[in-house]
């Protein structure tokens, strides 16, 4: 059967290259990984195209996301971009291709990249189209481009110390699926005291508790790591049932917007 929603846990890949991420992405499938995340500003499509060509696990069980860089986003350059990133993935169509940060200063509008994203899925380029790093007021432009069912999902940062409530709400009523990127806070999770003591209460490990925690919530979740012992966990997080006590405590843990680890200048838009 041919993927149509997005996996629940995924493989995250910013930062890795050449023989580390293939190796990763290699490790992960192995695992029973299905659902990987690259994106064109990560330079590593080709890598990751070597593991999935390599690992021989058939085509429609895996699901495939890559995110258009922002100097691809005008509406005559997205869709050869795209194209690009097929050739280096080596594979014929995406099942998941985001916008991957809004236009920097509004250079290209919103409608502009997102008319020429669904005109990439009707050319069969990608199954499903969305969005990443998306404020309120940018869903509000994307929604009033393509509606908000064409919308498979917002990739933002989501972790214990930046729930980002305002956009979960926002993309809550109306309909739009959720994913969390740095779920561990790239790490910094793991030495959390509350988030321990959760973890040995059910034997868990802590990366487990914060993916369970934002699983519970229904977002997807994309954790990165290059070790297989990681990568397992991290696989095997939905199996941790958090009470509401737990969920409570987790929540508590939120801190202001100096938690924001992804927030590059030049680039980040106005956050809610
Ligand atoms: N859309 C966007 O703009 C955007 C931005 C950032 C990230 N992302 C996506 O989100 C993915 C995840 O984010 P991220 O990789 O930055 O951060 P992350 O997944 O929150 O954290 C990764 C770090 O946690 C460690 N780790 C992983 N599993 C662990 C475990 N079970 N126990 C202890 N440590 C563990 C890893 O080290 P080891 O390798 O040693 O395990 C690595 O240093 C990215 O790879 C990327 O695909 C998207």
């Amino acid at each position: 059967m041919t993927a149509t929603t997005i996996p629940q846990i995924g493989l995250g890949t910013f930062r890795l290259q050449g023989q580390v991420v293939t190796d990763a992405v290699r490790t992960g499938l192995e695992l029973g990984y299905r659902h990987v995340d690259t994106a064109q500003i990560y330079g590593n499509e080709a890598d990751v195209g070597t593991a999935l060509a390599a690992a021989g696990v058939p085509r429609e069980e895996l699901f495939v996301t890559t995110k258009i860089w922002t100097d691809n986003l005008a509406g005559d350059r997205l869709i050869p971009s795209l194209k690009d990133s097929l050739h280096k993935l080596r594979l014929e169509r995406l099942d998941l291709t985001l916008i991957h940060w809004p236009s920097p200063d509004e250079v290209v509008p919103v409608a502009e990249s997102m008319a020429a994203l669904a005109e990439a899925q009707r050319q069969g380029l990608t199954k499903l189209i969305g969005v990443s790093n998306f404020t309120i007021r940018h869903m509000e432009e994307a929604i009033a481009a393509v509606g908000a069912d064409a919308i498979a999902t917002n990739q933002v940062e989501i972790h214990p110390y930046l729930p980002n409530r305002a956009v979960v709400d926002f993309a809550r009523n109306r309909g739009i699926h959720l994913t969390a990127y740095m779920p561990l806070a790239y790490g910094k999770v793991v030495t959390d005291p509350v988030i321990a003591r959760i973890a040995a209460a059910h034997g868990a490990s802590p990366a487990q508790v914060a993916l369970a925690w934002a699983l519970r919530q229904g977002f997807a979740v994309i954790p990165s790591s290059t070790r297989r012992a990681n990568l397992a966990g991290n696989l095997q997080a939905a199996r941790i049932a958090l009470s509401d006590a737990d969920m409570a405590a987790i929540d508590a843990l939120a801190q202001g917007p100096e938690a924001r680890l992804a927030n590059p200048g030049g680039l980040a838009p106005r956050w809610d």
